[in-house]
């Protein structure tokens, strides 16, 4: 009761402080509050504010605090994840703002990778959009649902650039492409963000996983990443510092080690490169225990030096390790870590609690008629299904008996649907999925009953994702033999990618492959659909059936969304953003890699290649075919010797000559041809997506600078170097018109 007077009594003083600044910028208001309130805490108080515990809703490790709810109230704990709904949060939030001696509110975080109730495409899928808008959208509205439930924090966007389709976590992320990383982490924060973090609608964001996490050797997760420099900060540090540039709140920092020195204790990562360098200003929450962990990694002798390496190098909030608040006060007066280091990271998280305006109202966030508003609403779940058709990317459109099967006709009599994921609600959302609701997921099925209402749909799920059985097949060739068409909705379910979720083999996983076989001996024409949170090694596939979509997966309007690609009320636009292998020996493989001194030559065995495989992938980055065809002409560059300030514009003629209207993703790509260190044989510089109504042309046009044509040299400076460039265009990495200029 004592505690409950006092805070009322400091409650109006933090408000007063709040609103009778008289400082004119927004910023300095700020810092004299934070000041004003920093004065008056206690040492335990302000490493409360470093601390962050899960609630037992839905975890994503072992919930080492069963007592947070305890911590809140002592002030242990400043700040809460994985704590769901209005009611709930408002109970906790009641807890810190009315019964602690300060009053200081919660920070509430939670995965929010991919919509929070409505869940849009995983965002591998999504990245295949190449839509910045439709992505930035799906960052707002998750945005929109999940500050409605209460929360202000999510742990998103994950922009950790991938090229080993084994790692599970590649399915979080946009690819194998820096330039496209870069743009869709912008998007993201700005869609989560919005421009005030005051704005009941919009979160603070979080990037992640800084860095590198996303090249862990051999594809496993958690596992070692070793690289140069120079790649470090070419290819995997530009997307963490475009949310850094796009303003993004908050970074976490990653479970692996880079070059021996596990990341939540990487003073080079942090204190140096993204504070020093980038000039951040928010904070570095670590990953899920992630400063005991570097016991493990055989990097401190125990926790206690765990926290404070962690704290010297820059990390300012301990996720779920609950070693901040076991030792940093016996830390400091050992002298191991000074005051000024937690002054420094308390003052960062509170200005991030003082700019989503919690101070001023730490209810913000908590109004029970807004969640039951917002979530799930016609906007959203609408917005969803447009995300999710762009999200599919047509892989395959062969004639049956001469004639395409997609779009399919809407007036086909008898459908077999086939596979564990035609009638699958859970799968469809994806990993992470968090708070997503499978009762709300449109199954394929429904989609296709949907759309093509006269039509006899038998089903058989034929195979599981994993096991040996085959039993389903019978029913399965059954309806197959009965039907004029087949689809077979195959791949992943939702736990076999994502956190955890690394493969050796990346085929069709259980006994799919052995059901594909057997359906396609019926000699019916077959589609595709395959919905996986990676690229599968599927070239028997690609081989043996008359169409293929790779849907990734969808989220919440899947059902929908593939059936108007199948039945063309929709004509797919998307274009892969990672290079799917044949096989996996083939791995890594990515577009832009290096010529090397001996490139491929087919009759010559001393070049680099494999006996037993074709250097080719499967299908390449930048990949993804139209119900229309289109046609690129007249590659034009306005001048053949650009100097370091000129705009070198390139202009070339895209014609839609099929029968669809269709939008196209048009890729403008370059190559260095001699650098002082040697540069890839292709890079992604700009893209431009068009639509176009069957037979129109339009003229299209990129710009680059010299500013565009930089790299690290031998010195390890960011500049362009003079020579000659190739210029490319088309639709995909490979299929290219070509020009060339020179740099003076
Ligand atoms: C994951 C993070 C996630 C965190 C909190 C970890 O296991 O690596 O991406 O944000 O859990 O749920």
């Amino acid at each position: 009761m004592k505690k409950l007077i006092l805070a009322l009594l400091i409650i109006p003083i933090v408000l007063a402080l709040v609103n009778c600044s008289k400082v004119s910028t927004p910023q300095s208001e700020r810092d004299h509050f934070v000041d004003s309130l920093m004065s008056k805490m206690t040492m335990d108080e302000k490493i409360g504010q470093l601390t962050l515990y899960t609630s037992d809703w839905s975890v994503t490790g072992p919930t080492l605090n069963p007592n947070y709810e305890k911590d809140v109230k002592s002030g242990k704990c400043g700040n809460i994840f994985n704590a769901l709904t209005v009611k709930y949060i408002t109970k906790l939030q009641k807890i810190a703002v009315e019964e602690t001696r300060l009053g200081i509110p919660l920070l509430f975080g939670y995965d929010v990778i991919h919509g929070y109730k409505t869940t849009f495409p995983i965002p591998l899928a999504e990245a295949c959009t190449w839509d910045m808008d439709i992505i930035e959208k799906s960052a707002h509205y998750s945005a929109m649902e999940a500050s409605a439930s209460g929360l202000n924090w999510t742990f998103s966007p994950m922009v950790d650039i991938a090229r080993d389709p084994r790692w599970g976590r590649i399915a979080e992320g946009s690819g194998e492409d820096t330039y496209l990383g870069c743009l869709i982490a912008a998007a993201k924060v700005h869609g989560y963000q919005g421009k005030n973090l005051d704005d009941p609608f919009t979160i603070a964001a979080c990037v992640k996983h800084y860095a590198a996490y996303g090249a862990p050797q051999a594809g496993r997760d958690y596992s070692t990443v070793d690289m140069s420099d120079r790649v470090l900060r070419e290819t995997y540090l530009p997307s963490y510092k475009a949310a850094v540039d796009a303003g993004v709140a908050t970074v976490m920092c990653s479970f692996n080690e880079l070059n021996g020195v596990p990341a939540t204790a990487n003073e080079y990562l942090m204190n140096k490169i993204l504070r020093e360098e980038w000039g951040f200003k928010g904070f570095v929450v670590t990953d899920y225990t992630g400063i005991p962990e570097m016991i493990k990694h055989g990097y401190s002798v125990d926790e206690k030096q765990a926290g404070e390496l962690a704290l010297s190098a820059g990390t300012d909030m301990d996720m779920q390790g609950g070693v901040f608040s076991k030792y940093l006060k016996k830390s400091l007066e050992e002298g191991k870590i000074n005051k000024k280091q937690i002054n420094m990271s308390v003052r960062r998280i509170l200005n991030l609690k003082y700019e989503l305006g919690l101070f001023k109202n730490p209810y913000l966030y908590l109004d029970e008629k807004r969640e039951q508003e917002t979530v799930f609403s016609k906007e959203i779940m609408d917005h969803a299904l447009l995300s999710a058709k762009k999200s599919i990317v047509l892989l395959k459109n062969e004639p049956f008996k001469g004639q395409k099967l997609l779009p399919m006709s809407k007036t086909v009599k008898n459908i077999a649907i086939i596979g564990p994921l035609a009638d699958n609600q859970e799968d469809m959302l994806g990993t992470w999925y968090g708070a997503g609701d499978k009762t709300k997921v449109t199954t394929l099925i429904n989609g296709l009953k949907n759309k093509f209402p006269q039509a006899n749909i038998q089903y058989a799920k034929g195979a599981d994702f994993e096991g040996n059985d085959k039993s389903g097949f019978d029913a399965a060739i059954n309806i197959a033999n009965k039907s004029d068409i087949v689809i077979c909705a195959i791949g992943e379910n939702d736990g076999q990618s994502g956190e955890a979720g690394s493969r050796s083999d990346i085929g069709l996983p259980g006994v799919q492959q052995e059901l594909m076989e057997e359906l396609v001996k019926t000699g019916k024409p077959i589609i595709a659909v395959v919905l996986a949170g990676r690229p599968l090694t599927i070239e028997w596939l690609t081989k043996n059936v008359n169409a293929i979509l790779f849907a990734g997966h969808l989220g919440t309007r899947s059902g929908d969304a593939i059936a108007e690609v199948l039945c063309g009320d929709y004509n797919p636009s998307a274009k892969l953003v990672i290079t799917f292998p044949r096989s996996v020996g083939q791995i890594p493989i990515f577009y832009a890699s290096k010529n090397t001194g001996r490139p491929f030559e087919a009759n010559n065995r001393f070049t680099s290649k494999y006996l037993d495989i074709a250097n080719e992938p499967l299908f390449p980055f930048g990949y993804g075919l139209s119900y229309t065809q289109f046609e690129y002409s007249n590659l034009k560059l306005n001048t053949k010797t650009i100097h370091d300030s000129d705009t070198l514009k390139i202009t070339v003629t895209l014609k839609n000559t099929g029968q669809f209207d269709g939008e196209e993703i048009a890729q403008l790509y370059i190559r260095d041809l001699i650098g002082s260190v040697t540069r890839p044989v292709k890079e992604l510089k700009g893209f431009n997506k068009v639509f176009l109504k069957a037979g129109e042309q339009k003229e299209i046009e990129f710009a680059i600078t010299a500013k565009d044509l930089r790299f690290y040299d031998v010195n390890m400076q960011f500049k362009s170097e003079p020579g000659q460039f190739k210029v490319f265009v088309g639709g995909n990495s490979v299929d290219l018109i070509e020009d060339g200029f020179e740099l003076l």
